[in-house]
């Protein structure tokens, strides 16, 4: 397999294309706005510029990731030599629908189609393609140049060759996959939601404060990151959005979404994307400055 294409090159959608590209694959990058590929092209430079002062990587590595880049606003131009699609765009079950009907419409005959959603139904995506044998989750994990893990998920249809072929890539891209089955949430989102959503709940009953919260969870549980700065990095409405696929799944109060944190999504304070979440991120230094709202 060499060619690879990536629908979306928003967050994950440009860590996934960097990855492809820097272990040697062609990759296709697909949005429907230009200036979101322009951004990912620069956030790709940027990140490669890292690794490279870092020495993860050598000048030609960079070089070849570059050349390996390209970019498309039309789907059916980038998808239709690809061996593999990864879609990646934004987290909303109508529009993957949407892409998924395209795809088997654009796509070459045993194209592998994977989707890197954090919680839409794989079997459901699936289901409106003719083939669904070859409808996979591809759930990496982020910042992906960084992170080992991805989250391959089988849906009620995937084929075991599709599973093979799509855990051997994982590997050649030095990440450990990992093969769980489609029920809501998977596996990481099934249990990190219900954290962060307790996290936000112990905040909003004034339990304690941003910052003592997070730091019973980084100190005490020896996480990387506290929970809530956790929910800003990945954003206020994907955690919301996932935890309404965990309650309407499992139909159970404990996944029900916080009220504060409904209210955060309505008010637009999503977290690092806006600026503003549990802490602020606009004009902040390098130290992390809980947002006014919730100052002691
Ligand atoms: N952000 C995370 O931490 C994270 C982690 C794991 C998985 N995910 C999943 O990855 C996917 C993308 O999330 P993100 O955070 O990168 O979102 P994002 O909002 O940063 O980027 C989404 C991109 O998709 C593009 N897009 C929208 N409709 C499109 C279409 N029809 N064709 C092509 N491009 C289109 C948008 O223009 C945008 O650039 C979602 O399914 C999300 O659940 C996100």
């Amino acid at each position: 397999m060499q060619k690879v294409a990536v629908i979306g090159a928003g967050t994950m959608g440009n860590g996934i294309a960097h990855v492809f590209a820097q272990n040697g694959f062609t990759v296709h990058l697909i949005d429907v706005a230009q200036p979101a590929l322009d951004k990912a092209l620069d956030t790709i430079v940027r990140n490669l510029n890292r690794q490279l002062a870092k020495e993860i990587i050598t000048e030609a590595v960079k070089q070849s990731t570059i050349n390996n880049l390209h970019t498309f606003t039309d789907l059916a131009a980038g998808v239709k030599d690809a061996e593999l699609v990864v879609e990646a765009a934004t987290e909303n079950a109508d529009l993957k629908l949407r892409i998924f009907r395209d795809l088997d419409q654009f796509t070459a005959p045993g194209a592998i189609l994977a989707t890197n959603t954090s919680s839409i139904s794989i079997t459901k995506i699936a289901a409106v393609t003719s083939w669904p044998g070859k409808v996979i989750g591809m759930h990496f994990m982020n910042p992906v140049p960084v992170m080992k893990l991805v989250e391959i998920i089988n849906g009620y249809a995937t084929e075991s060759e599709v599973t093979d072929t799509v855990r051997e890539l994982s590997l050649k891209l030095g990440k450990v996959p990992c093969i769980v089955n489609d029920y809501p949430g998977f596996v990481a989102n099934r249990i990190l939601m219900p954290m962060i959503n307790e996290a936000i709940c112990a905040l909003h009953e004034g339990v304690a404060g941003v910052e003592s919260i997070d730091t019973v969870m980084r100190l005490g549980m020896a996480h990387p990151m506290g929970p809530l700065q956790l929910a800003d990095f990945i954003g206020l409405d994907v955690c919301l959005s996932i935890l309404r696929v965990l309650h309407d799944g499992f139909g159970q109060p404990k996944y029900a979404p916080c009220p504060l944190l409904v209210n955060m999504v309505t008010a637009g304070h999503l977290g690092v994307k806006s600026g503003k979440g549990f802490y602020k991120y606009e004009g902040a230094g390098k130290d992390l400055t809980v947002s006014d709202r919730f100052r002691q």
